[in-house]
């Protein structure tokens, strides 16, 4: 209904625009989800399951929003990261994290029918999710985001799993788990693990301890600029065959990772529609 006396409603439509030439990071996090993995009756510390889960939504995030070239995860949270110059629905903060948060929710869901046959979801207890966007405004302080997130993943895992071999292993209360926690930093964690069970936490599973990341393998996925139709399901099919990498690594010190990264952000930068 074009120029309708209406139409000055739109008006009221606030610009909320990202700033150009940054790292936009959409972070999706489970909404109660304390009370969801006592619901579906999650193993402690870590459900294997229930994070490949998240695993899962977050590769249905990358093939289905262009231009996200790097995702994070641990515990019940994602972080996705879009190409420096992207214009997807022209940095559009309300647009680029309700999609991201509606993608990544639909296939949790699809892919929980797949991970957990046998306990199927409660239609009153469904999962959601919320998400923020925020800019980085260089390389340093995008990496310094990610190594926040996986030294909060680092410091969680490493509690929870000193807290539940006390109670499932040691016998105690949970009150007496926090109470015997009170005051303890890593190196005494990692003593009770060794000393009073023989667990040695550098062995714990890597994803357990580090989180996720997923990166493309290659990005010969490259967005047409003015996509043709066919051009356009050319590029369709090239991310649905494309290949996304699950990696465990350590974010915060490795460089190579980083330079191998943004390398190929560079790349797709230069070939990204900027109008
Ligand atoms: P809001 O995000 O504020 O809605 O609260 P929340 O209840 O989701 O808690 P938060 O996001 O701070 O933390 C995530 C919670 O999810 C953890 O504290 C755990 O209780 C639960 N959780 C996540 N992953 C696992 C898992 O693998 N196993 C178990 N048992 N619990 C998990
Ligand atoms: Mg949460």
């Amino acid at each position: 209904m074009a120029n309708s006396k209406f139409e000055y409603v739109k008006l009221y439509e606030s610009d909320d625009r990202l700033l150009p030439r940054t790292y936009i990071v959409i972070r999706v996090d489970g909404r109660g989800f304390h009370q969801f993995s006592k619901k579906y009756d999650f193993e402690k510390p870590n459900d294997l399951n229930a994070l490949n889960c998240m695993n899962k939504a977050a590769e249905g995030v990358m093939r289905n929003v262009q231009d996200v070239f790097l995702a994070y995860g641990q515990s019940d949270e994602y972080s996705f990261v879009f190409l420096k110059d992207t214009n997807l629905f022209e940095r559009r903060a309300s647009k680029l994290m309700s999609t991201v948060v509606s993608t990544f929710t639909a296939n949790y869901i699809h892919a929980w029918s797949q991970l957990f046959p046998n306990n199927p979801l409660d239609g009153n207890f469904l999962p959601t999710f919320d998400s923020r966007a925020v800019m980085y405004p260089d390389v340093q302080s995008l990496k310094d985001y990610f190594s926040w997130r996986q030294a909060d993943c680092h410091i969680n895992n490493l509690y929870n799993t000193t807290f539940w071999t006390l109670v499932q292993k040691g016998q105690l209360t949970p009150h007496d788990a926090q109470t015997k926690l009170i005051g303890t930093l890593s190196a005494d964690k990692n003593e009770i693990l060794f000393t009073d069970f023989g667990i040695n936490y550098n062995n714990e599973p890597e994803m357990f301890k580090k989180g996720s990341i997923l990166r493309w393998e290659k990005l010969d996925h490259k967005y047409p600029k003015n996509p043709t139709k066919r051009q356009l399901d050319k590029y369709r099919k090239s991310v649905r065959d494309a290949k996304i990498n699950i990696l465990h690594c350590d974010i915060i010190k490795d460089e190579q990772f980083w330079n191998d990264v943004l390398a190929e952000e560079d790349t797709a930068a230069t070939t990204t529609p900027t109008s």
